[in-house]
């Protein structure tokens, strides 16, 4: 497998390195404090062509491959993984979703103003008590003639209150289980549909997530994804490719803080010297760099298998488990090579750190990725 990344794919990563580093850069430890969400900045990721990477151009996106969006999720985490999740949310589940499986008539009208990043969507899958036990959809979708009407709580829903338009999934028929569930494209706007509480959140501050609420929303027959039955389907698959992106967010927050880290170890003297002529902190760098290459291979590995057509299923759980880990690791040896200077907002690594959490939590947890792939070993 050929993990080289052509003309283009470095041509990708410095489109998406000077943006992150010229536009995202200044104004990160502002838009965390406040925990605000920028719609101008995300609007310039659209025009960029960071929204829409894999949509073709038909519908209004890049067209590019898996690796290509994976190359630039690293360069925009390495700085901010706050936009980072929400163009990894707009891209694998929100758009492929729909250029995957929607009608055309769902694309015409939907995926072309998402792609275009003229307005962004949100993955509503998560209930109160349906995070890792997904099949456990406690919203209900029940059919009344040419409509469903839609009644449930989501939570932690990322780009919750920003997003224009949410898949949301939905149980309707209960009997038939996870064969019962349904997905469905519902608009802000559309009666009924409320947004909630905001959470305060430990990492990821610039993305806005929310509780999102339904009340008796009429939702047209038009907009449910798919065959009668199709939405947990709709939502493995689509999380499939998602946790490639959120390996490499991860590989992006992993990678930043080391750059961070290497560039610190020399500039700062301890006992008369740099801190990185001490072995003590060679060792680190060493032991970190090597960690951050093994999963950038792992996240390649699994973008290149989606990009040829072929089983990724087990390669991008292993990605996602393993480039969380060491982001989480590297994030936290990060923060110690920086002393004390770590531990304060000015240095950036003690927010790489908080980032780097959540990576082994959403898109399922560590726990979550392990049961997958012992599932596709012993199948
Ligand atoms: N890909 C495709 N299909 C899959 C699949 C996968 N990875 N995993 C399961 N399926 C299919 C099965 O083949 C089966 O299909 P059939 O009916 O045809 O047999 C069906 O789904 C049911 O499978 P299981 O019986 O194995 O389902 P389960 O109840 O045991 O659950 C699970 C499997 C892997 C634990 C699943 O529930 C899961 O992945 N949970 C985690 C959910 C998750 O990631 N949530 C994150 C929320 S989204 C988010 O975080 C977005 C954000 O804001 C950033």
């Amino acid at each position: 497998m050929d993990f080289n990344p052509s003309e283009e794919h470095e041509a990708v990563r410095f489109a998406a390195r000077d943006f992150a580093q010229n536009e995202l850069l200044p104004g990160i430890i502002e838009r965390d404090n406040a925990q605000k969400f920028d719609p101008e900045l995300i609007n310039k990721m659209g025009e960029l062509g960071f929204l829409g990477m894999m949509v073709a151009p038909e519908y209004g996106g890049g067209g590019m491959d898996t690796l290509s969006y994976v190359i630039a999720m690293e360069e925009i985490c390495k700085v901010d993984a706050s936009a980072g999740v929400i163009m990894s949310v707009n891209n694998s589940l929100v758009c492929w979703g729909l250029q995957e499986f929607g009608t055309e008539a769902q694309k015409q009208k939907y995926l072309v103003p998402l792609a275009t990043g003229e307005v962004i969507g949100a993955f509503c899958l998560s209930e109160p008590e349906a995070g890792s036990d997904a099949t456990s959809q406690h919203t209900t979708a029940t059919l009344n003639g040419d409509h469903y009407v839609l009644n449930g709580t989501k939570n932690w829903i990322t780009n919750g209150n920003s997003s224009s338009t949410c898949l949301v999934i939905a149980q309707t028929n209960p009997e038939k289980q996870h064969r019962g569930i349904n997905a469905f494209i519902v608009e802000k706007g559309m009666s009924g549909f409320v947004v909630g509480k905001k959470e305060d959140k430990m990492g990821i501050r610039a993305s806005d997530t929310h509780t999102l609420m339904f009340n008796d929303v009429k939702v047209p027959m038009e907009n449910r994804i798919g065959e009668d039955g199709f939405g947990f389907k709709f939502a493995m698959s689509t999380l499939n490719g998602g946790r490639i992106g959120i390996a490499a967010q991860a590989l992006g927050i992993a990678a930043g803080a080391f750059e961070l880290s290497l560039s610190y170890s020399k500039e700062r003297k301890t006992f008369g010297k740099p801190i990185s002529d001490h072995q003590a902190i060679q060792f680190k760098l060493a032991e970190m760099a090597t960690r951050i290459e093994a999963a950038r291979l792992l996240v390649y590995k699994a973008a290149r298998l989606k990009d040829e057509g072929k089983d990724y299923i087990k390669a991008a759980a292993m990605a996602k488990l393993y480039a969380s880990d060491v982001a989480m690791w590297v994030t936290t040896e990060a923060v110690q090579i920086h002393g004390g200077y770590g531990y304060v907002k000015e240095y950036h690594v003690e927010r790489h750190m908080r980032d780097a959490k959540i990576t082994q939590i959403y898109e399922g947890t560590s726990e979550i990725q392990k049961l997958v792939i012992a599932r596709e070993l012993l199948k």
